[in-house]
């Protein structure tokens, strides 16, 4: 879990989250913390999220967590891509 925060996040500091009163950014946050800290869309870029997703979505399978339907994964999917990050730093 720990290397979910990047080295340069400061500890204790609160999550914040691009619009984070968007629908799109409850629903994330809602569907997205719920085994670990939601990662900041920018922790990724547009490319790789929807494989990143997808893990998700078997995480959430093989748990007997509900995954997001199409509506929820297409929302999430784009609020993602429309924060994410330039550039893949790993
Ligand atoms: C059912 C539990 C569960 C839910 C819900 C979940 N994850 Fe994860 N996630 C995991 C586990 C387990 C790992 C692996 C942790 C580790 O790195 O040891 C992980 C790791 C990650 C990672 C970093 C490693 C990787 O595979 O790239 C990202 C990014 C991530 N999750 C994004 C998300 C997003 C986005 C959502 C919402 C769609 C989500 N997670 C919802 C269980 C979950």
């Amino acid at each position: 879990m720990a290397l979910l925060l990047s080295a340069c996040d400061i500890p204790n500091e609160p999550l914040v989250y691009p619009d984070a009163d968007s629908s799109a950014a409850q629903l994330y946050q809602a569907k997205c913390a719920r085994c670990h800290n939601a990662p900041q869309p920018h922790a990724h870029t547009a490319q790789a999220w929807p494989a990143i997703l997808q893990r998700m979505q078997m995480r959430m399978k093989t748990k007997g967590a509900t995954p997001l339907n199409k509506n929820e994964l297409s929302e999430v999917l784009d609020y993602l891509q429309r924060h994410a990050a330039p550039v893949e730093l790993k």
